[in-house]
């Protein structure tokens, strides 16, 4: 019975992490239909509960990739016993971490918003969606890391 233990730990970061990724998804196809929706003022209180949805679905989606990120670095650091921050996968997983948080802050800015800009939706739009394609790129690199 050759062959070494798979330790299943190791596994957790990316299954993790693939959750999160398809809960991205969700958060971004909402967060696309109300921006679509906004140059056709419909009905307010569908537009409100579109709202509330878009919101738990990406406060879920951030508590999940924040707290998957740390799993990354832990099981490197304490599963595997490697050097962490020495692979592009983290390179730009913190990227795309640190562009989620911004387009967080954006996006408080637009609940909290009068008077709102254009500007102030394509600031949150951009940072989502960049940090989107870029955790996509991420998944990738991500694979190359499996056991
Ligand atoms: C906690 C974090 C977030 C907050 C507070 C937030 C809040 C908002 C708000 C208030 C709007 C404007 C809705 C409207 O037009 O009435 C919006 C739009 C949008 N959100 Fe979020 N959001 C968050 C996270 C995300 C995430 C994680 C994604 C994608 C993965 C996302 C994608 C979008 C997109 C694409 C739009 C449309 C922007 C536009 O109109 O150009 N949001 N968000
Ligand atoms: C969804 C697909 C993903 C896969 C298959 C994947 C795979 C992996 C693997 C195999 C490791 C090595 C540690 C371990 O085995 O647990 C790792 C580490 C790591 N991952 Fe991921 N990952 C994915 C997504 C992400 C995302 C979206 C982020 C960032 C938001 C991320 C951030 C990290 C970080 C920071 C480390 C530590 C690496 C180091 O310190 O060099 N991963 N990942």
């Amino acid at each position: 019975m050759g062959g070494e233990p798979v330790n299943l730990l190791l596994y957790l970061h990316p299954v993790w992490q693939t959750a999160s990724l398809l809960l991205m998804v969700v958060a971004l196809s909402l967060g696309l239909r109300l921006g679509r929706e906004r140059a056709h003022p419909w009905e307010r209180e569908a537009r409100l509960r579109l709202q509330r949805l878009h919101l738990k679905v990406a406060i879920t989606f951030l508590g999940l990739i924040s707290t998957g990120y740390a799993l990354g670095i832990a099981t490197m650091a304490f599963v595997r016993d490697e050097p962490v921050f020495r692979t592009a996968h983290a390179y730009f997983g913190t990227i795309v971490l640190g562009l989620f948080w911004l387009g967080a802050y954006y996006g408080g800015r637009l609940l909290r918003g009068q008077n709102l800009k254009p500007k102030d939706y394509s600031n949150h739009a951009f940072c989502v969606i960049l940090g989107a394609i870029i955790a996509l790129a991420v998944a990738v690199m991500g694979y190359t890391l499996l056991p």
